[in-house]
């Protein structure tokens, strides 16, 4: 008898032992990959093209106004408050670190400028977007306190729109009294929680970010893992109402980008915590875009994966940047079969936006890198356009795959 407490101790080192040993077998494999020659050759090339794109960009954008897009021959701008202001800012970032062009570094530093009074922003979910995007990577190449602390308030804006009953942060604000709106897209804006709490060392937000990613597994997606984009909950019981879409062709279809938000974002989570099981939603939401029968041979996806197609279907090149980086991120955590697969995938997007189909010519485009992406389908917004975001995680998955 007096054995067993020592016996029941020794099982439970054991299996610590074990699990510590699979978890870091998990997290810190070596990916033995040989990034392609060719498609090495391309990501060269394309930095150089998008830097001189991006400096004629640059001269033409007023100069208190944030690039937005690029419909029929004209450049279309936004204020701070769109939740696309980060992107253009955090793009030159990218470029900057990647050729140390200092034109694009004194341009990305001039935006934050404009930026910076969002961290005050409660009206929006889109906080990591806007600060995270263009704060957070200033702050990891030019660390400052300024910027630390920008980052921390922000933070502190989006978790004052955590609802604890929910467990999730408010998408879109209330149109009818007790709206509770959730969109996919929101887990994207998690990782400035995360960086919040390595900067302040006050956790809240990180055990915010868990609480929104963890009721957004059980509520967002269906049995197959792809996502629905809203839903609208009840405050007052804390569960789902309706789960629906605003973006993308059907209530019950699969709206590419919010599948690359879901990916992105739960790929960051595993990033983030090293929690496992964040790392196997992860491979299924990858798995249900790279066997999509409904994804074309150059794996760029029309702009939702269920629409009817015909030959003027439209593509959204945003989708396809990030699904391309987030795959590249995931690779790092799985075995050399998975790794592999997510590779290939993310090097056929690289050289699809390699091509004149895809990436523009230098001084065309109103600048932009990427051409054919779609914001909002069924508003008729931005539908077969240049964007911000498209150029953001194009870069970022050059970067990412150069970092292999
Ligand atoms: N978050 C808005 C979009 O993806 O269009």
């Amino acid at each position: 008898m007096i054995y067993q407490p020592i016996t029941s101790f020794f099982k439970a080192t054991l299996a610590l032992i074990v699990l510590l040993s699979l978890s870091q077998f998990c997290f810190s494999q070596k990916l033995n990959y040989i990034p392609k020659k060719k498609v090495l050759s391309a990501i060269n090339r394309n930095i150089e093209d998008a830097t001189t794109q991006y400096k004629f960009l640059k001269n033409t954008i007023p100069k208190n106004k944030l690039p937005r897009t690029f419909e029929n021959g004209r450049l279309i701008t936004s204020n701070s408050d769109w939740w696309c202001s980060g992107f253009y800012p955090g793009t030159l970032f990218y470029l900057f670190e990647l050729t140390r062009d200092s034109v694009l570094k004194t341009e990305g530093l001039r935006n934050l400028i404009l930026l910076e009074k969002e961290q005050y922003n409660k009206g929006t979910h889109d906080l990591g977007f806007m600060i995270n995007n263009s704060f957070g990577i200033a702050n990891q190449l030019f660390p400052n306190k300024s910027y630390q602390n920008i980052l921390i308030t922000s933070a502190q804006s989006l978790a004052s729109r955590f609802d604890p009953k929910v467990g999730c942060i408010r998408s879109w604000n209330n149109k009818k009294p007790g709206d509770f709106l959730v969109i996919i897209d929101n887990m994207m804006n998690l990782e400035l929680l995360f960086n919040a709490t390595k900067l302040s060392g006050d956790s809240t937000y990180y055990k915010i970010a868990i609480k929104h990613a963890n009721t957004t597994m059980s509520n967002h997606f269906r049995s197959d893992y792809s996502s629905y984009h809203v839903l609208e909950y009840n405050t007052e019981t804390g569960k789902p109402l309706l789960k629906r879409t605003d973006q993308g062709f059907g209530n019950e279809s699969a709206w590419a980008r919010g599948q690359a938000w879901g990916l992105y974002g739960f790929t960051m989570m595993y990033t983030e915590t090293k929690n496992k099981k964040y790392l196997d939603f992860a491979n299924h939401i990858a798995n249900f875009i790279i066997t999509n029968p409904n994804l074309p041979a150059d794996q760029i996806p029309y702009w939702d994966f269920d629409v009817p197609k015909n030959p003027q279907t439209y593509r959204d090149a945003s989708a396809a940047a990030i699904i391309a980086s987030a795959l590249i991120e995931l690779a790092k955590f799985n075995k050399a079969g998975l790794a592999t697969k997510y590779l290939t995938v993310a090097e056929k997007i690289i050289l699809q936006f390699s091509t004149h189909q895809y990436k523009s010519a230098n001084g065309q485009n109103g600048g932009f890198l990427l051409k054919h992406s779609v914001g909002s389908l069924p508003h008729n917004s931005e539908v077969d356009v240049p964007l911000t975001y498209a150029d953001y995680y194009y870069v970022e998955a050059m970067k990412r795959y150069l970092n292999l």
